[in-house]
């Protein structure tokens, strides 16, 4: 089978780790070209990784080579309009989280995906570790019982000079503060693991750093199984960790790690009196895979081969962007929120900030 033709928009940080990912895909893929507004990045970049093709603008890229998925690597605030030139252009897209500045973004890419027969998916990349899986799995079969209660800390160290970078801390290119660009993680694999959520309360604090968003985030969320979670996104704890917990009615499920996991950061504590059956299904489970930018990308060629939609689909994105929209609603108004306060009539629909913040 020939390679998926790659291309690559945005060469800073994070896209050395998306070039890194590919390679290691070895023949399953071909970066054909890349795309930066900076010059010099591109040139790096493209030396480094021996790209044969480099543009200036998005637009000679999907003329000239015509990529089938574009990776989106650029600073949020313009992920929505090159995303939506990919889509028109019927490349497909894998976005860098945040996928948008807000849910009517992400709203316009849906329908570009329908009209343009192209898919959007999002960089999630804890999804697609092995513990996520086997976990994933186990509660499908049962072996679990309920989900009564979690909990999912992102609790993170962010100096002031992190907001130097001038597309951070700020509501019109970054989208949000810890809840919006960094808890964002934790928060999808909490919905990827209980579903669908039903309501949200929560607060926003500007508690320590001077930028425009919050630095803090807290909030309690319901889910449709009955599972509540305690979430909790800061830029402000200097021991730093990455923590969800799942108290199911048959055992105790966590994982601790900060940017990402393998198998030995899970933990299980079964109930004493299931405690061979859910070791068991523990033991048998899917192993050996991190949760990494390689481990999505390996997902995402195999559904396009494949004709499905490559996860992280924009049905799933949208769960977890409604939530982070959720959490600023009901923060910044105060009230508990649900996911039909979220509809296009609502100001939080169109800016995660809604009429503007009003800090507790
Ligand atoms: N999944 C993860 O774990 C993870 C980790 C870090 C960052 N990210 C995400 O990756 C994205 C990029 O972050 P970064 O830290 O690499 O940013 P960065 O500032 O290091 O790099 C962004 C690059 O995009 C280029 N650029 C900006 N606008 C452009 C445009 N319109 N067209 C072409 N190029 C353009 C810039 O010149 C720059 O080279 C963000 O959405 C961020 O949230 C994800």
């Amino acid at each position: 089978m020939e390679p998926v033709r790659v291309a690559v928009v945005g060469t800073g940080n994070i896209a050395r780790l998306h070039a890194e990912a590919l390679g290691r895909l070895g023949d399953e893929v071909r970066l054909v070209g890349a795309v930066d507004v900076d010059g010099a990045r591109l040139s790096a970049f493209c030396d480094r990784y021996d790209v044969p093709a480099r543009h200036p603008d998005l637009a000679g890229l999907l003329e000239k080579e015509q990529p089938e998925l574009v990776h989106i690597c650029t600073p949020p605030g313009s992920h929505h309009e090159l995303a939506l030139a990919c889509l028109r252009a019927g490349s497909n897209v894998l976005v860098e989280k945040p996928p948008t500045l807000n849910l009517a973004e992400l709203e316009e890419l849906v329908a570009a995906e329908r009209r343009y027969g192209a898919a959007l998916a999002t960089v999630f990349q804890h999804r697609f570790g092995t513990g996520a899986l086997r976990l994933r799995a186990m509660l499908d079969a049962g072996v679990l019982g309920r989900p009564l209660v979690a909990v999912c800390h992102t609790t993170w160290l962010r100096t002031q000079d992190y907001f130097d970078v001038e597309w951070r801390g700020r509501w019109d290119t970054e989208g949000g503060g810890p809840t919006m660009g960094h808890g964002i993680h934790q928060m999808d694999l909490l919905c990827a693991i209980l579903g669908d959520w039903t309501e949200v309360s929560a607060l926003a604090r500007q508690q320590a750093r001077r930028s425009e968003t919050e630095d803090l985030s807290m909030a309690h969320v319901s889910f449709a199984n009955g599972a509540v979670a305690s979430v909790v996104n800061s830029l402000l704890s200097t021991r730093e960790e990455s923590y969800l917990r799942f108290d199911f009615e048959r055992a105790t499920v966590e994982l601790t790690h900060l940017y990402g996991y393998g198998d030995d950061d899970w933990r299980i504590t079964p109930a004493p009196e299931y405690t061979d059956e859910v070791l068991a299904a523990w033991r048998a489970g899917a192993a050996g895979v991190r949760s990494s930018h390689q481990a999505q990308f390996a997902e995402v060629v195999r559904s396009l081969r494949a004709g499905t939609p490559p996860p992280v689909s924009s049905v799933e994105a949208r769960r977890t962007m409604r939530l982070v929209a959720g959490v600023y609603a009901s923060a910044f108004t105060r009230r508990p929120v649900g996911p039909a306060d979220l509809t296009e009539a609502s100001p939080f629909h169109r800016r995660m900030q809604g009429d503007g913040p009003r800090w507790s």
